[in-house]
């Protein structure tokens, strides 16, 4: 059986107390979702395999609803911003929601049709995620961007696609500004 119980969110460094399990992603992990490989590994040759994110949870698999933390570190791989893999959900009906606790960044959304919407991502924002729209955090500020996320327990992720063809769109930095760019890679 389930008891209610607090859950500590720090807003500044993401963690999650209590917690239930956690996993990071490392720039070798992300080969093939950055645009440019040769300067991924050129990166990871020169300055190591930095971590780029990190996911915390809360989840109980007796509940419908989880929720977790993410935090992502500053950086570029060429021009292109850290981001995460993206996905959609498995199950279609799942939406999802994203409260940006700290730092600054860019949720890129594409919906099953291939249309392409942002949405800013900054402290006090909480993005709605549709259904079945794929969604990538991507960090477009200096300091590490935090965000709380909520989402039923079985909603799955489903990575292949994406990971496949990439998205239609990239967010790279120009003369220090994010921009939004078309993806050149982009095999669908
Ligand atoms: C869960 C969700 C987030 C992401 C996390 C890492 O549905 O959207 O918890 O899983 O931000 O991103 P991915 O999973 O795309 O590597
Ligand atoms: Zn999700």
């Amino acid at each position: 059986m389930l008891f209610p119980e607090g859950v500590a969110i720090d807003g500044k460094t993401g963690e999650v107390t209590p917690s239930t399990s956690r996993y990071s992603k490392k720039l070798s992990d992300l080969r093939g979702f950055f645009h440019d490989p040769k300067a991924l590994e050129s990166k990871i040759a020169q300055e190591g395999d930095a971590t780029v994110y990190e996911v915390i949870d809360y989840r109980h698999e007796e509940s419908d609803l989880a929720f977790g933390t993410t935090i992502m570190w500053p950086g570029k791989v060429g021009e292109e911003y850290y981001l995460t893999r993206g996905h959609f959900h498995v199950r279609r009906e799942c939406g999802e929601a994203y409260y940006t606790q700290s730092g600054a960044g860019l949720l890129l959304l594409e919906s099953r049709e291939g249309e392409t919407r942002t949405v800013d991502m900054k402290p006090g924002v909480c993005t709605f995620i549709p259904p079945d729209w794929a969604h990538r955090s991507i960090n477009t500020g200096p300091e590490k961007l935090i965000f709380t996320w909520f989402c039923a327990t079985d909603a799955g992720h489903e990575y292949g696609e994406i990971q496949k063809r990439g998205m239609r769109k990239l967010v790279i930095d120009q003369d220090g500004k994010s921009v939004l760019a078309d993806n050149p890679n982009y095999a669908g």
